[in-house]
């Protein structure tokens, strides 16, 4: 669905991502780890088309994107969940949702959307006309989901959809990006705890300093292997100290 190939982004002289290629399969949750600065974000938003790269390759269901205006990439599949989250405050809930659905012309589709929305995330029919910034983290996290759906894409970004959230909020937000999965959806999930990504990914990719330092699948990678990746130690040096706030 998604191919990255020698993936450059540049900030004038900074080179934040260097190199960096991977792969999404149809249908699979795949997550991109690291740590701060890593270049997590600069990798999805170059996807996107909001930061164009400097060089590589990009593939969307095997048509080039790289370099595209956002609009252009939107309107072939790809929905983009921002770090951050960006609800509108100020805008009720369902004038949130619907922002989703701007670029679409079948407006009764767009509405049978918007039900299966509520049906979705119950929570969102009784504060329809709430303004977005009254929501929990949690709930406009589910927000800013049931948004991006609304584009009915093929291809979800996520950049840290669990920042901020308490524990069971998280796995709930994970427990809907998976349903997702199953009803075919594929997801590329940004997420800086590598236990969290090991549990509910297919696949995973660890960035470090732009490039990618470790690929696998979640069910054979182990913790320890990945922390490793993660943190940049190799077995010997492994420093035991070091990895115990994690
Ligand atoms: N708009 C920008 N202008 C200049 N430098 C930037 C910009 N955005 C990111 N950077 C720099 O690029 C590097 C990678 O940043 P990026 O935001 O991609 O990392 P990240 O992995 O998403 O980190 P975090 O976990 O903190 O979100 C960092 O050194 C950052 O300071
Ligand atoms: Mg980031």
């Amino acid at each position: 669905m998604l191919e990255v190939e020698g993936l450059h982004v540049r900030y004038r002289r900074l080179r934040a991502v260097r190199g960096v290629s991977l792969r999404v399969g149809e249908g699979e949750i795949v997550c991109l780890v690291g740590p701060n600065g890593a270049g997590k974000s600069s990798t999805l938003r170059s996807i996107a088309g909001l930061h164009p790269p400097a060089a590589g390759e990009i593939r969307l269901a095997g048509r080039p994107i790289a370099g595209l205006a956002p609009e252009t990439i939107a309107r072939r599949g790809l929905s983009m969940v921002p770090e951050g989250r960006h609800v509108f405050t100020q805008l009720t809930v369902e004038e949130n949702i619907l922002l989703g659905s701007q670029m679409r012309r079948d407006r009764r589709q767009v509405r049978a959307d918007f039900e299966r929305m509520l049906e979705s995330f119950p929570f969102l029919r009784a504060r329809l006309a709430t303004p977005g910034g009254k929501l929990s983290g949690g709930e406009q996290q589910q927000l800013v989901i049931a948004r991006a759906l609304m584009t009915r894409p093929r291809l979800i970004l996520l950049d840290e959809p669990s920042l901020g959230l308490a524990p069971m909020v998280v796995d709930t937000v994970y427990d809907i990006l998976r349903g997702l999965r199953d009803e075919g959806i594929t997801l590329l999930v940004v997420e800086q705890s590598t236990h969290r990504a090991l549990e509910n990914g297919d696949r995973i990719y660890i960035i470090r300093s732009g490039q990618i330092e470790l690929e696998g699948s979640c069910s054979e990678l182990t913790d320890e292997r990945v922390e490793q990746a993660y943190f940049g130690f190799n077995q010997t040096t492994d420093d035991a100290d070091d990895r115990a706030h994690f």
